[in-house]
């Protein structure tokens, strides 16, 4: 489930009979601003509002945060109304501004829609419809879902009724026709009074009321209100009124919901229940990478980026790859320096922003500069990635933040769709920018021909899985945790590693400095022996990232003569171990295990239990996990 991009509302109010407002009925304005404001922290690159009146659709929207838009009701109100619909945004496509922003409204005005996830068939679907002289102003998915919807509801017979049968049906038939991860709601003139969604891969949660009813992301889009929530099965559609809700599956039969009570409080709501942000990012990791691998090729199978003013030729020609950034991005760039090299054969440099900037480096125009950045306005990395232009290299920009400074600043641009990451420290930002620096080598690999085509399908495949091997370590982290909670007073953590397992390990001792305030180091295993092995004494806790004991060129055996080498002289040693790698146990005073997959892919299966780890240990000394001490989300100075 595409959980975090988006926040979306919906609401179907009662009109007071005569003039005064009933107990239940509450403007549809109010009811959206308010849900809009707890859904912040799910998007909030734009926001907009969309109400049901006077024969018409009324609608405001404004991009930046949601304060943009409330300034833009004071000066321009809009009508009383019972209906509407509202979305605060996270830009995937299309950048943050205020033509891109929801509500779409078509089908001459009557028409509003907005919408949570990423339509994969976007491209067919707009060619088509622009066949049938349909047209477009934005550059998003939503509108071509929204045009889509429209032209159903039109072809169909008017049925005469307010009720929405003809609204519903419509939507069933668009969803049908829509592929990747949606939630979808709609508004129409012709039915006041009543709100339709739909749901595939992505959430959605009915509000119940007394005379009035809601959809929501999840329950803090209506937790003002009421806490009776209907959680909707996936494929489902649902139409509300104030006084009805109707759930069918994309062929009208009709599906129950389940119901339940929220027992929850606001604040935790928006966390999803999870005590904070931090957590709840480390749980979203399945998502993030889900939706980072998420319509990313074209109608030929053949990997897309999402903005490239790069020449093909240009791209064949390049001698060298750069990669730019700094803290946690930095490492998700070493990582990635292995699959790129193995893949594309093009040597590859990492360097941290400002190490770079200001070292003389030797860059030009068969250069090819690759920005890690999840915010898009690290300065550091914004500086490098401008020197590097002006020294006439090519530039490509994977940020997590659409619109932002570095990728507007550069040549091209892939997109991470991990959604806002709130916490400080860096977590499903990571894990998305490591998939995303993955496809960009295969795109690469792709063009100059360094892989076959079935090579690449093969990646994709082993990369479509780990979302869910994510989950299974999420799953399963009661083990890090408790030993997390025993060690909250150890005063120095040790990291190993080797080939991509040795940037996992400077990332969990990373993690650990940044949330816990421990010393923390993370060194290449085969170092060991050339200094850092003389900091081990008695009870030195050292965690271990072993590889894969399968493969021909296995480093495993190597890593576990290390594991050996710092127990022999008193280490502790916690060991971060394929499934069925039995040959650890031996060695180690506790073994977690993860998933297998390939070599490669391993960082985003390993960096898990690290991240667990220093969430856990951080909490149990009563830190604040969010906004750890001295840190800033976003370095906007040098
Ligand atoms: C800050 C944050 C880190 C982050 C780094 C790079 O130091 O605290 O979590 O990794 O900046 O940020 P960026 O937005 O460029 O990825």
């Amino acid at each position: 489930m595409i959980g975090f991009m988006c926040g979306i509302v919906g609401y179907a109010g009662t009109a007071p009979a005569n003039g005064t407002s009933t107990p239940a009925g509450h403007q549809a304005l109010d009811v959206l601003m308010e849900g809009l404001r707890r859904l912040e922290y799910r998007g909030y690159d734009s926001a907009g509002v969309a109400v049901v009146a006077e024969g018409g659709i009324a609608m405001r929207k404004k991009a930046g945060k949601l304060a943009n838009l409330t300034a833009e009701l004071a000066q321009r109100p809009l009508p009383d109304s019972m209906t509407g619909i509202g979305h605060t945004r996270w830009a995937t496509h299309g950048g943050p501004t205020d033509k891109n922003a929801h509500p779409h409204v078509v089908d001459g005005g009557k028409l509003a829609v907005i919408h949570n996830g990423i339509i994969e068939n976007y491209a067919p679907l707009k060619a088509e419809l622009l066949q049938q002289d349909h047209t477009f102003v934005s550059d998003t998915d939503t509108e071509v879902a929204a045009v889509l919807l429209g032209d159903i509801y039109r072809s169909l017979p008017d049925d005469g009724s307010a009720d929405g049968a003809r609204l519903t049906r419509a939507m069933q038939l668009a969803a049908q026709r829509l592929e990747g991860a949606f939630t979808l709601l709609a508004a129409h003139a012709d039915h006041p009074g009543t709100v339709v969604a739909s749901r595939r891969n992505s959430p959605l949660v009915v509000g119940l009321g007394d005379g009035e009813n809601f959809l929501g992301s999840d329950v803090s889009g209506f937790i003002d209100y009421t806490r009776r929530a209907v959680e909707l099965g996936q494929d489902q559609v649902v139409t509300i009124t104030a006084d009805t809700v109707a759930i069918t599956d994309f062929f009208g039969a009709p599906a129950e919901g389940k119901e339940y009570l929220v027992d929850w409080d606001a604040a935790a709501a928006e966390k999803d229940g999870f005590p904070s942000f931090m957590e709840k990012e480390i749980h979203d990791q399945p998502e993030a990478v889900a939706a980072t691998l998420l319509g990313r090729s074209d109608l030929e199978g053949k990997l897309t980026l999402d903005e490239m003013r790069i020449d093909a030729d240009v791209l064949k020609t390049i001698n060298k790859i750069i990669v730019l950034a700094c803290g946690t991005s930095a490492y998700a760039g070493q990582v990635a320096k292995y699959a790129i090299e193995h893949w594309c054969r093009i040597p590859t440099e990492v360097e941290l922003s400002h190490e770079f900037r200001y070292r003389d480096p030797i860059v030009d125009d068969k250069t090819l500069i690759v920005s890690l950045s999840q915010s898009g306005e690290t300065m550091d990395t914004l500086m490098a990635v401008r020197y590097a232009r002006e020294q006439g290299a090519k530039t490509i920009a994977i940020c997590n933040t659409n619109g932002s400074t570095i990728p507007r600043e550069s040549d091209a641009v892939l997109y991470t769709h991990a959604g806002p990451e709130i916490a400080v420290a860096s977590t499903k930002a990571f894990l998305a920018q490591i998939t995303a620096a993955y496809l960009l080598g295969l795109y690469l690999a792709q063009l100059r021909g360094n892989l076959f085509q079935g090579q690449i399908k093969d990646v994709l495949a082993d990369l479509a899985k780990v979302p869910a091997k994510i989950a299974q370590v999420l799953a399963n982290d009661g083990q890090i945790k408790e030993l997390a909670r025993s060690m909250a007073d150890t005063r120095s953590v040790l990291f190993l590693g080797r080939h991509v397992g040795f940037p996992v390990a400077m990332e969990g001792a990373l993690k650990l400095k940044e949330l816990a305030y421990i010393h923390a180091e993370g060194f290449a295993a085969g170092e060991l022996k050339h200094g850092p092995i003389a900091l081990i004494e008695e009870g030195q806790p050292v965690i271990v990232v072993v590889p894969s004991p399968r493969g021909r060129d296995s480093l495993h055996a190597k890593v576990v003569s290390n594991i050996q080498e710092v127990r022999a002289r008193g280490a502790k040693t916690i060991v971060i171990a394929e499934e069925g790698d039995e040959s650890v146990r031996a060695h180690a005073e506790h073994v977690f295990y993860i998933p297998e997959t390939t070599a490669l892919l391993a960082p985003l299966l390993t960096t898990v239990p690290l991240q667990i780890f220093a969430c856990e240990l951080a909490t149990a000394k009563g830190y604040d996990v969010d906004q750890p001490r001295n840190l800033a989300k976003s370095v906007t100075v040098e």
